[in-house]
């Protein structure tokens, strides 16, 4: 299991966990967290939004030009700021931390 830390706006904490392979969109789904990711992965949203801890970002294998352009839209972007459909659980992964950006959760529960 590779185990993935999500911040919430509000401070929480959510420790959760996926297999390698699996997508990091559809662990923070399954784990409750706000992320709408409204194209499903084809890149053409941005709601899938996460800032990624410093000390994991480079750790990822490099976002592609496609899902730079798309994080240009996005609102309250950062250095580390990452589309969520597009990381994959590696075993290289495992304790993945991320934060839901503030723009994600207007009208939410967290
Ligand atoms: Fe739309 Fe990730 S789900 S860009």
């Amino acid at each position: 299991m590779v185990k993935v830390r999500f911040l919430t706006t509000r401070g929480e904490v959510i420790e959760t966990s996926g297999e390698a392979g699996d997508n990091l969109l559809r662990v923070g789904q399954a784990a409750g967290l706000p992320l709408e990711g409204t194209c499903e992965g084809q890149m053409a949203c941005s709601t899938c939004h996460v800032i990624v801890d410093p000390e994991w970002f480079d750790r990822l294998s490099e976002a592609s030009e496609d899902e730079e352009d798309m994080l240009d839209l996005a609102a309250g972007v950062r250095r580390t700021s990452r589309l969520s459909c597009q990381i994959e659980l590696t075993d290289d992964l495992d304790g993945l931390s991320v934060s839901v950006p503030a723009e994600a959760h207007d009208m939410r529960r967290f």
